[in-house]
């Protein structure tokens, strides 16, 4: 995760100032840029330079409908005007990495597999079939983030971006009743809303950015993270739209990670695939844009009930393993 210190919005627990705001510069300032091909790009999801200064020249041309030797002139305006390739010192990333806060998601194997509980500043994405406890481990979460830290919580409140109706008020009340919090306190603390397109979903994020300012959001939820983009761009011949806007949106879930030292938790659905014989024939949808995004990937699947089987697959500093936990009335179990 390359951020830039100056760039970078003060965190709530952090004493710098905010760094004072940048130049606005719109896409049709880039030369080479006209009116239509601003257009086309923030149709595409390049809304603003920093997505134009890290795309590739492939993404960026099919897009445009521009030729390459443009799109990476394109490209390279973007980097000087976004100012893209600052560092930053290792000292500055282990001080940040020092104010990672976890949540335990109440099953200890499960919180071992991920190096002791959901982690902050990452984003952990659980993906399985139907049934498998996505929705599940996204209620409860939402509830023991509410607890104090020696038990296993931030003391702070979550954003649950809900795409496909399914959070459920009482299973709340039921998981906070189980940890020993009121259950009005623990609703009043999980702002829920509904996305209704992926469109929706994306201006959420930036709606929960501003409740961050005023609330102590550390979790945002979004269940499922996937399921709007695969029903609206379902042929093939939309994989590159689709997958440019659920980059954009990955992105701007990592940086509210940074920004708020929060924990990101989505989920995935997974799709067959027919060229598996042996092993899993399933593959979480998003294909290499949420592989890349998401800091730890937990791989669900059903086992003798209520237990389900939890593996960690393609961790940048945990050792792959699994952990097996139970759904019950209460909530997620060991
Ligand atoms: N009140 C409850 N008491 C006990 N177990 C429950 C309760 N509610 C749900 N469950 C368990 O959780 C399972 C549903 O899990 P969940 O909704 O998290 O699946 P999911 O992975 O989100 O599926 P989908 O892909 O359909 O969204 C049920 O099959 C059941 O085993
Ligand atoms: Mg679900």
């Amino acid at each position: 995760m390359a951020q830039k210190t100056a760039a970078r919005p003060a965190s709530d627990d952090d004493d710098a100032p905010p760094a004072p705001p940048k130049p606005q510069v719109n896409l049709e300032d880039l030369s080479g840029v006209g009116e239509t091909t601003a257009d086309k790009l923030r149709e595409a999801g390049f809304t603003d330079l920093m997505e134009l200064a890290v795309a590739s020249p492939g993404d960026v041309a099919e897009a445009a409908e521009i030729g390459t030797t443009l799109a990476l002139k394109i490209i390279n305006e973007a980097r000087r005007a976004a100012d893209v390739g600052s560092f930053e010192l290792g000292t500055t990333l282990l001080e940040r990495r020092k104010k990672l806060g976890r949540i335990s998601t109440n099953a200890k194997s499960l919180d071992e597999l991920l190096g002791g509980g959901i982690e902050t500043q990452a984003i952990t994405e659980f993906a399985g079939e139907f049934g498998t406890g996505k929705t599940q481990i996204a209620h409860q979460v939402a509830v023991n983030i509410q607890l104090p830290a020696d038990q296993g919580g931030l003391g702070a409140e979550t954003v649950y971006i809900d795409t496909e109706s399914t959070f459920r008020p009482e299973r709340i009340v039921d998981m906070a009743k189980a940890a020993g919090i009121p259950p009005e306190d623990a609703l009043s603390h999980i702002h829920v809303a509904r996305a209704f397109n992926s469109n929706h979903q994306m201006l959420l994020v930036t709606k929960a950015q501003e409740l961050a300012r005023e609330r102590p959001i550390r979790l945002l939820i979004v269940d499922s993270l996937t399921a709007h983009f695969r029903s609206e761009y379902p042929g093939r011949g939309e994989l590159a739209p689709r997958q440019q806007l659920l980059n954009k949106h990955l992105h701007e879930l990592l940086k509210f990670a940074d920004t708020y030292n929060a924990a990101i938790v989505v989920t995935n659905q997974v799709s067959a695939r027919p060229d598996i014989l042996f092993g899993d024939p399933t593959r979480p949808i998003g294909g290499n844009i949420v592989a890349h995004a998401a800091t730890y990937r937990v791989y669900l699947r059903k086992s003798k009930p209520p237990k389900r089987i939890a593996r960690l697959i393609d961790s940048p500093n945990l050792p792959e393993g699994e952990a097996v936990f139970a759904l019950t009335t209460d909530g997620i179990r060991e």
